[in-house]
């Protein structure tokens, strides 16, 4: 039997996978594109109908099979085992996500490092400035994945409790008041009423089906689901946790961090009258050139903004490929620091092919798309999806439905069970079905 998180340190695990680039990047720039607070409303109801659902299928299977997905599915499959446990190897889809995460907690640390110099004043410099860095800069490109690359694989080789326990319990809460200390200072700034205005008065005109779509993959990628993630790290989770407080105290933290980052971001942007909806640059490209107009303050408000966003992103990196170390652990009999550097290495070579493809004139690519365009979709419309699905399906057709009702009627009524268990029967399968298949046409 390995080592346990405590029951805090659990807690702070899944809050520490799930919050991160998702919620700090990806959402508010996915709810400026979908026009602000009608969106917002739609990825609160996926995150409360179907991502707490999952998240509680996933923990309570990590919890009762105490090993890696494969062997999960495997062990606690009441018949078909050798064929459930390929719904394991979803895990694959954490390395592919590892590979450009590290790419991005890479440019983070760049843009750490540089506000205390170079920051651009206006939006065309910080364009190209940016531009410059990821299509032709490869060398200093290569030092900081390496940098964020050794970063996450030592936490990782010092194992559960001593690494990522430990790292959770620091870096979280430090990545929290850094981002209070910034939303407090956008709260005097005159952008912030509008930013309020735009992120909580709904507009539902500005919902179409793909903004449903939209939504629904955000919960899951936020939550860290659909790839045995959280499987793994509730199969050191101590006895004495509970699932369901955890759940909701992890979905409900992930929406107040994209909350509070989205008013920051906001506010920041009708500061300087920006545009809202211009997609994924709003980090590195809109936000440096706001901080470089705000003298040396800006440059302050910029080191910890990204140094921030650094720490919280290191947390879930260390989520993504725990489930395959362990197992490898398991399966081929490897010691932990074998098993992290097959997948380190793995890691670190899509990594750099993702830094190859963005160059200028790279011929890296896969119909056209850079690399890690065509790795995240494959991660998040494919697997993702896929393994959430998978997971349901499990659940209602092969699990021991008697062993889940036993535990979760250690700390829910017979009416929460009924209700967690008809989200999986039905609404999970019915609403993964239809992204999956609008994702795919
Ligand atoms: N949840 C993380 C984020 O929002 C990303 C992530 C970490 C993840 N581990 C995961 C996504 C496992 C899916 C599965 O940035």
């Amino acid at each position: 039997m390995g080592e346990q998180f405590s029951k805090i340190g659990f807690v702070l695990a899944v809050a520490g996978s799930a919050i991160g680039l998702g919620a700090c990047w990806k959402v508010p720039y996915i709810i400026g594109e979908n026009g602000g607070s009608a969106f917002i409303i739609l990825y609160f109801a996926m995150t409360l109908i179907l991502g707490i659902p999952i998240l509680l299928a996933e923990i309570s299977m990590g919890c009762f099979a105490k090993s890696d997905p494969v062997n999960a599915f495997k062990n606690l499959a009441t018949k078909g085992g050798n064929l459930w446990k390929f719904s394991g190897f979803t895990m694959i889809g954490g390395p592919i996500i590892l590979s450009f995460y590290t790419m991005l907690i890479a440019w983070i640390i760049k843009y750490a490092l540089i506000s205390f110099t170079a920051l651009p004043t206006s939006i065309e410099s910080s364009r190209a400035f940016f531009l410059n860095f990821v299509s032709s800069d490869i060398i200093s490109q290569i030092i900081f994945f390496s940098i964020a690359f050794f970063w996450i694989f030592y936490i990782l080789s010092k194992g559960v409790k001593d690494g990522i326990e430990k790292v959770n319990l620091w870096l979280m809460p430090t990545f929290f008041v850094m981002m209070l200390g910034i939303l407090f200072y956008s709260m005097t700034m005159k952008g912030f009423l509008p930013a309020v205005k735009y992120m909580l008065i709904p507009d539902f005109s500005k919902i179409t089906l793909h903004a449903f779509l939209s939504a629904l993959g955000l919960a899951f990628f936020t939550l860290s689901l659909g790839i045995g993630a959280i499987i793994t790290y509730a199969s050191s989770m101590s006895e004495d946790s509970n699932p369901l407080v955890t759940s909701i105290f992890v979905a409900v933290m992930n929406i107040v961090v994209a909350l509070i980052m989205g008013f920051i971001i906001f506010t920041f942007i009708f500061e300087f009258n920006a545009e809202p909806s211009q997609g994924t640059g709003l980090t590195f490209i809109s936000l440096p050139t706001l901080f470089g107009n705000l003298g040396l303050i800006g440059k302050i408000l910029s080191l910890v903004f990204f140094v921030g966003l650094a720490f919280t992103a290191v947390t879930s990196a260390i989520s993504l490929v725990e489930a395959p170390i362990r197992y490898f652990m398991k399966q081929f009999g490897m010691s932990r620091k074998k098993a992290i550097f097959y997948n380190a290495a793995f890691v670190y070579i899509l990594g750099i092919l993702c830094i190859v493809s963005n160059l200028n004139g790279s011929h890296l690519r896969i119909f056209g798309q850079d690399l890690t365009t065509v790795f995240d979709s494959f991660a998040s419309n494919i697997i993702m999806p896929l393994g959430g699905l998978l997971v349901a399906l499990f659940i209602v057709f092969s699990a021991d439905k008697e062993r889940f009702h036993a535990f979760f009627r250690k700390f829910v009524s017979e009416k929460i069970f009924n209700i967690w268990f008809f989200l999986i029967k039905f609404v999970a399968p019915i609403c993964i079905i239809i992204i999956f298949l609008s994702a795919l046409l």
